[in-house]
């Protein structure tokens, strides 16, 4: 939510800057803008409504020169989309200027406080008044112009913060420095030769260098072309590590593909893989999951599960739900994040708490993260982006190393987060009831995902059919009972996300409990309806839309002739155990809410109103 990259080296900033914020384009594309400090020693600042590519124009018009620069890529939480709302920021001097990604809860009382002091607003941002507070403080000294004054105003001002941010600024007295900040939300440190940057995500910089000092909170960092320092707001010298980033430029490239999201979900075949890759024992028939950071003895005494997330990670978590059941007869539970903070749900002393997050930076799972650590319970996540936040936090976990996802459409991490879940219900059963030729099967079965996958892609042209047949409904409904229950509420949520047709999923059998008084010839039913042990009781709910002279798409097993004469269209998938059924169900749906978008001529990898990575409340 919210991109920033800042730069400083020897190079033209802004081409670097555009770049960056096109590759971070995901995170929030309301407004954007760049500030860059001239040889001159003068800030130039360029800001506009619109993508990217509108503040590319801006600047070819008129071009901020210069080798240090900040930049930012808006998704509005405090004032409108206008010129005047995007970043970056001045202070009340014009002489600092300022991006921030995060929200300052007191930011009204700090803004009254300042107006009082004589200090005029040009936005209604929290933004602006963190850049005048941050003035202010530098301002107010009396020492000469240096590093450790502006810093030291930093601090101060950060001091009287309440909320998140990861902020970075540059100061004209300082032509040589930027300063970088983290509190609650992502920001990265990429070090380059010559030249060195700030970012959101290493996506924006993985051109420029593979080498990251991913930041904690409270890190402060001072940003030459040569060095840097990181210090803590508390004053102390604050401890590091830099690491390789695992993927290169080309997995941040779109390819030949016209979206991201198409080939995000042309990849999962691979990704499905990757999830596995090293983590299936034959021998002992089991998965083998280390990062979890925990014994076969203390799994065993785990007595119940909760899993959270939130947007599509909440319905992998519900997956989760009925695949650890089944395999573990372990109770488990799911909750969205944003309610599993602040609930008071009793748990009990062996109960393990795992968060799901792509991004691994959601605030709200990242809050469910903290609070379910603070109570005192083991922790663990399930993430993607490798020294993510939730990532580093948590007890332990399991990377799903998917590759960097940046359709907003979550698709890819979808299927890896539901089969990292079936690892642990593999794990979690084979220590207790599962015996060792189950346990092979599970396996097996598990190995042959990636082709069934694949065969289902091959599908392609045949959905893109049906989503043209339908891409014209004003409303869709998404049914599925059991292990495809969860996947009717992502089919609903893909398809809502990209193509802003109202959709909704449901279990079949509640149709006739409501949701039924909305069928008409116009109203498509989509129903998830491989050939498992429900089925048959599938077939009655369709049959209940037909007599009702609803359309019907079915999603069915390969050779099952059975809803032959009663679904308008058909798409088969490979027969596999009913509790992997959804990794490959969902593939259908990505790709029917992916054309009708596309028909629809939407903009399917930045739709309306949504952010990537939602790193505020
Ligand atoms: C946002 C995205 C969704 C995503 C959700 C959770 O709402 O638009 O696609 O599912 O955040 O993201 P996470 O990174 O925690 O999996």
């Amino acid at each position: 939510m919210c991109g920033i990259i800042g730069y400083i080296g020897k190079n033209n900033a802004a081409p670097i800057l555009i770049d960056g914020l096109r590759r971070l384009e995901y995170r929030g594309y309301d407004s954007a803008g760049v500030a860059v400090l001239d040889p001159l020693g003068q800030i130039g600042v360029r800001k506009r409504i619109g993508r990217i590519s509108s503040l590319a124009e801006l600047l070819e018009q008129s071009p901020a020169a210069g080798n240090t620069g900040i930049s930012h890529t808006r998704w509005a939480t405090h004032g409108a989309v206008t010129d005047q709302n995007a970043h970056p920021h001045f202070d009340q001097s014009r002489r600092l200027v300022l991006v921030h990604n995060g929200v300052i809860e007191n930011y009204a009382t700090l803004r009254d406080q300042l107006a009082s002091e004589g200090h005029q607003f040009e936005s209604q941002t929290d933004t602006e008044v963190l850049a005048h507070l941050i003035g202010k403080h530098y301002e107010a000294s009396i020492l000469p112009p240096s590093k450790e004054r502006l810093v030291d105003a930093l601090r101060t001002a950060l001091r009287q913060v309440v909320g998140t941010y990861g902020i970075v600024l540059l100061h004209q007295d300082l032509p040589d420095l930027l300063l970088g900040a983290r509190r609650g939300s992502p920001l990265v440190l990429g070090i380059g030769k010559g030249e060195n940057f700030f970012a959101s995500d290493v996506s924006a910089i993985v051109a420029h260098t593979r080498d990251a000092v991913y930041l904690k909170d409270y890190d402060i960092v001072c940003l030459g072309s040569d060095d840097f320092e990181i210090s803590s707001l508390a004053g102390k010298g604050g401890g590091f590590e830099v690491s390789r980033v695992e993927f290169s430029e080309q997995d941040v490239s779109r390819g030949d593909y016209p979206h991201y999201m198409l080939k995000e979900i042309f990849e999962q075949p691979a990704t499905i893989r990757d999830a596995m890759r090293g983590r299936l024992n034959r021998e002992e028939s089991t998965a083998v999951l280390g990062g979890l950071q925990m014994s076969n003895a203390e799994l065993r005494a785990v007595d119940r599960i909760i899993l959270t997330g939130c947007g599509t990670a909440s319905h992998a978590a519900l997956c989760g739900e009925y695949i650890i059941e089944s395999l573990a007869r372990l109770p488990c539970e799911v909750e969205f994040a944003s309610e599993l903070r602040y609930r008071n749900l009793p748990i009990t002393r062996d109960t393990l708490v795992f968060c799901i997050s792509q991004s691994g930076e959601t605030a709200d799972t990242l809050a469910a993260l903290r609070e379910s650590r603070r109570k005192g319970h083991r922790a663990l996540g399930i993430c993607n982006n490798v020294a993510s936040t939730i990532a580093r936090e948590s007890d332990g976990g399991v990377y799903m190393h998917a590759g960097p996802e940046i359709g907003v459409a979550a698709t890819k991490s979808f299927t890896s987060q539901v089969t990292i879940l079936s690892l642990i219900g593999l794990l979690l059963g084979r220590i207790r009831h599962l015996g060792s030729t189950e346990g092979r099967r599970i396996i097996d079965e598990l190995e042959a995902l990636p082709d069934k996958v694949a065969r289902i892609l091959e599908c392609d042209a045949h959905i893109k059919a049906i989503a043209q047949k339908y891409a014209h409904s004003k409303a869709m409904m998404f049914l599925g009972r059991q292990y495809n229950y969860p996947v009717a509420l992502e089919g609903a949520l893909k398809m809502k996300e990209i193509s802003y047709i109202h959709a909704s999923g449901h279990p079949s059998a509640e149709l006739k409990h409501g949701v039924i008084a909305l069928i008409t010839p116009e109203l498509p039913s989509i129903f998830i309806a491989p050939e498992d042990g429900v089925l048959e009781k599938n077939i009655s709910n369709i049959e209940e839309v037909r007599a009702r002279k609803g359309p019907v798409i079915a999603i069915t097993t390969e050779g099952c002739s059975k809803l032959d004469q009663i679904a308008n269209d058909i798409i088969a998938i490979p027969r596999c155990p009913d509790f992997l059924s959804p990794i490959l169900t969902a593939i259908p749906l990505q790709l029917l809410a992916y054309h009708t978008a596309v028909a629809l001529g939407c903009d399917v990898d930045k739709p309306r109103n949504l952010a990537k990575s939602v790193t505020v409340e």
